[in-house]
């Protein structure tokens, strides 16, 4: 990985970013002291080269037993519970991976991350010309939207299947002693993985909370824990900071916001790339948005946005920086043709490949942008594969923690995500939420 911030350098001095290098050192050597503020979440820090391959092995053994039984698998989830196995799936997958024919793993789908009435009744609509399985991930166990995901998805299961070939086809990942999903899950003796304590849901993807269903759905997670575990190497404290590409990324951003840069926006011209967007939204989000502070993560897919957000990034408030995620080698191969006509006049780039095009079309914009008064930083990865994407979630984590700490808050509660759960259960009158509801039914 390559981190790149001399794109940086007209909006803020290169001095200016360099000092910084003390303050991300200091703030990297938080995370691994465990002296610094919500220390007992630290557990992601050295996740990757804790990992064992007996770990791995069991995931992979359990996701092979439940692909021979089923053709779709649903993983319900929300938040930290879901993002990371959307976004790695989608980055790895083919895009067109549910219209492929002939398949060696189930295809896998995603619920309980939102509460819309019309995608559950389309989803087991769907779901009644295959046969499924599901994986149910609640660090916490309580979450509203997938407990009612699965309430249905589970009763769906056993009335097709029985109860016992049901607890054959759920597997549930979640706290390992707490919570109404450890309790069912023990109950109905359900093959359960667990969540330590110590790692929060946005820095669990290296967990069973991303690997089992990138398992199921074949990704080699080996491969995957790899890439993170040599990014874990390559941004430890006592590298350098001038090497260490997480402590660079935190300072550029960090002295960007300081410099009135309040809006990050991370972009990448390969569309699977876009759900890594949501899920960084998430990591950086809720790690740093809050006591009035933080920057305001935003994401766009390029060059798709450019004829949407692209005005706005070009043009419009100053208060923008992007960050780009930039691929060095597409997987595959393709020259556009010549054609005799030239209708089109596209023959100029006859015998150019698209991702040429598509390189052209990045540079052109990063140019444009910085020209526009918007500063580019580039993390470049040689390739989309299981590998370099363990290697970039890692990445990104690291830089959330560091920035994080340097940013004064601490990165790893999230205090304001509890406001509108109270406000929803009051409205629909759980009980002991009785007089807020009567009070917020008022304001209505
Ligand atoms: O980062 C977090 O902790 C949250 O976004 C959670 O991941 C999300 O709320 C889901 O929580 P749980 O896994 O407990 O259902």
């Amino acid at each position: 990985m390559n981190v790149k911030i001399e794109k940086i350098y007209g909006a803020v001095a290169a001095e200016k970013v360099a000092a910084l290098g003390g303050e991300m050192k200091v703030a990297n050597e938080l995370l691994h002291s465990g002296k610094g503020a919500g220390n007992d979440f630290l557990g992601w820090v050295n996740l990757p080269t804790q990992t064992t391959e007996n770990e791995i092995a069991e995931i992979n053994a359990v996701a092979k037993e439940l692909a021979k039984k089923v053709e779709v698998v649903v993983i319900i989830g929300i938040g930290g519970s879901y993002l990371g196995a959307k976004a790695v799936l989608d980055a790895i997958n083919s895009s067109f991976d549910q219209l492929q024919k002939v398949r060696k793993n189930p295809v896998v789908i995603f619920a309980g991350q939102n509460i819309s009435e019309d995608y559950i009744v389309e989803l087991l609509d769907t779901l009644k010309h295959y046969s499924i399985g599901a994986v149910v991930i609640s660090k916490s166990g309580t979450t509203t939207e997938p407990a009612i995901a699965f309430r249905i998805i589970k009763e769906e299961i056993e009335h097709r299947y029985g109860k016992d070939e049901a607890a054959k086809r759920i597997i549930a990942v979640t706290d390992k002693a707490r919570g109404a999903l450890r309790t069912l899950a023990t109950q109905e003796g359900y093959k359960t993985f667990v969540i330590e304590d110590n790692v929060g849901g946005r820095f669990s993807v290296l967990t069973p909370v991303g690997l089992l269903p990138l398992a199921v759905a074949g990704v080699d997670i080996e491969s995957f824990v790899k890439g993170a575990q040599d990014m874990e190497r390559a941004c430890l404290p006592e590298v350098g900071y001038d090497k260490n590409p997480a402590e660079i990324y935190a300072a550029a951003r960090t002295a960007l916001y300081r410099d009135g840069k309040k809006i990050e926006i991370l972009a990448s011209y390969e569309p699977k790339l876009q759900n890594i967007g949501e899920w960084w939204k998430q990591l950086y989000g809720e790690s740093e948005g809050k006591e009035g502070k933080g920057i305001f993560p935003a994401s766009v897919t390029l060059t798709a946005d450019l004829h949407s957000m692209g005005q706005y990034i070009q043009d419009g408030e100053r208060t923008l920086f992007e960050t780009v995620i930039s691929v060095k080698e597409p997987k595959s191969r393709y020259e556009i043709k010549a054609d005799a006509a030239n209708l089109d006049g596209l023959n100029f780039l006859a015998g150019r490949r698209i991702s040429e095009v598509n390189r052209m079309a990045q540079l052109g914009t990063m140019l444009a942008h910085v020209d526009g008064g918007v500063p580019n930083i580039e993390i470049e990865i040689d390739k989309i594969d299981a590998y370099n994407i363990g290697g970039l979630l890692y990445f990104f984590e690291k830089a959330c923690g560091i920035s994080g700490y340097a940013l004064g808050v601490n990165p790893f509660d999230q205090p304001g995500v509890e406001a509108y759960k109270k406000n929803m259960f009051a409205l629909l009158g759980k009980p002991g939420f009785e007089k807020e509801g009567e009070e917020l039914r008022k304001r209505l």
